[in-house]
């Protein structure tokens, strides 16, 4: 069954519950990354021609039910203003008509009855953005009795949220349950372009794949390699395949779990998966003298393994020009250092160089999409997703339960 998105549906007039991921990191109060807020602005702008009151809700961080300060909305609420250049502001009792129209964030409690007669009186010029939704025990655990709360607030709830998608909470799925829900522009693009990778690729098809951790990408891995051509690993989870092969992985840590993946890897997808042949590699301290290109099969039992090496980059970039479907999650090393951050960033340019017309290219996950940017190619793919979990699990053929909830 289609979802009806808010591009189709009459919500002219109507108070809108909007559910946004805006999970960004922040550090000392200070955001350092605005990507996932920049993604909701067209879909405000869209609410408020429409006319639309908006009641925005998001969370950050785990707080698990506790009023954490330092996970406090308020400077992903201070973007929203910067971005929408209206004026900021916080209360937690009434909601003044200020003469211009202001983003609000509001602090005082969904469960106590006074916010309902304060949201309801607000201005519909102004934006309202309700406090961390995870400081409330209920959204975690979709309870019904917090997701009718929240519902009473508005007309309608839309869904704009992919990143948080697959996770069974009351403003993600229970919530649809007491209001007519619709999926915003955001989520329907990410799936319609992620979609398209699962049904219809175009061949050759290149799943290049790194990161920290195999276990929390092997059904996406072992899904897609089946519709894929080519996968391409670099990071941790190469590592567990070349120590599953036998090679000196030297003092590079790689999880526990990592073996029977790594095995089944190898043996279902021989023909497709490519290994580094050289790695860039130092010693536990990374002191700069030590660092040194190796073979991959000539690591030392000190060494860590934290780049790929330039023969490894020619090879992959070669598979990445002939694609005509790419498909990029996790970061080739760690690229956050920069003596070891040529392999990801030049295969970054590469996967930038092919996008948009030669072939079909689509980036997700926070580290990769912070490598992208920091490449400067996040404008020559066809399609940078803003989900990592969500994303992951969508292109392991599983069914997200915020986008069931909507059918
Ligand atoms: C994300 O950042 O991937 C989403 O916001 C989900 O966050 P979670 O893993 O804490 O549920």
């Amino acid at each position: 069954m289609a979802i009806k998105t808010i591009k189709t549906a009459n919500i002219k007039n109507k108070t809108v519950l909007l559910r946004v991921d805006v999970n960004e990191p922040i550090e000392n109060g200070k955001l350092l990354d605005d990507f996932r807020i920049q993604k909701i602005i067209p879909t405000i702008e869209f609410l408020r021609k429409q006319k639309c009151k908006i009641i925005i809700v998001g969370h950050l961080g785990r707080p698990e039910g506790r009023w954490t300060k330092e996970l406090s909305l308020r400077p992903v609420a201070h973007r929203i203003a910067e971005l929408l250049n209206y004026k900021f502001v916080e209360t937690t009792t009434h909601l003044p008509h200020y003469p211009i129209a202001h983003v609000v964030l509001y602090g005082g409690k969904i469960t106590e009855p006074e916010t309902k007669v304060a949201l309801d009186a607000a201005s519909s010029k102004d934006i309202i953005i309700l406090e961390n939704i995870r400081y409330y025990k209920g959204e975690e655990e979709n309870s019904l009795v917090f997701a009718k709360k929240l519902a009473s607030l508005a007309d309608i709830y839309v869904n704009e949220a992919f990143a948080v998608s697959h996770r069974k909470e009351a403003s993600v799925v229970a919530i649809t349950k007491y209001l007519p829900s619709y999926a915003g522009l955001l989520l329907n693009e990410e799936l319609r372009w992620l979609g398209l990778v699962i049904k219809a690729p175009k061949h050759p098809f290149v799943l290049m794949m790194g990161g920290l951790k195999i276990s929390e990408k092997a059904h996406t891995l072992e899904n897609l390699g089946k519709h894929v051509d080519t996968i391409l690993l670099g990071g941790g989870i190469a590592n567990s395949l070349l120590a599953e092969r036998g090679y000196e992985i030297g003092a590079t840590p790689i999880e526990t779990e990592a073996k029977a993946v790594a095995k089944r890897l190898l043996r279902n997808y021989k023909n497709k998966i490519q290994l580094p042949v050289d790695l860039v590699v130092a010693n536990k301290k990374m002191d700069s003298g030590s660092i040194r290109v190796s073979d991959a099969h000539g690591v030392k039992k000190t060494e860590l393994i934290l780049d790929i090496g330039p023969k490894t980059i020619l090879q992959y970039s070669r598979a990445l020009k002939k694609a005509k479907t790419i498909v990029w999650n996790g970061p080739m090393g760690y690229f956050e250092h920069k003596p070891f951050h040529t392999g990801t960033m030049s295969l970054a340019r590469i996967v930038g160089g092919v996008g948009k017309g030669r072939c079909f290219s689509v980036v997700g996950g926070g580290e990769t999409v912070d490598a992208l940017r920091l490449a400067r190619q996040e404008h020559f793919v066809d399609h940078v997703s803003t989900g990592g979990g969500a994303m992951l699990e969508l292109l392991a053929g599983k069914a997200l339960l915020g986008v069931e909830a909507l059918k």
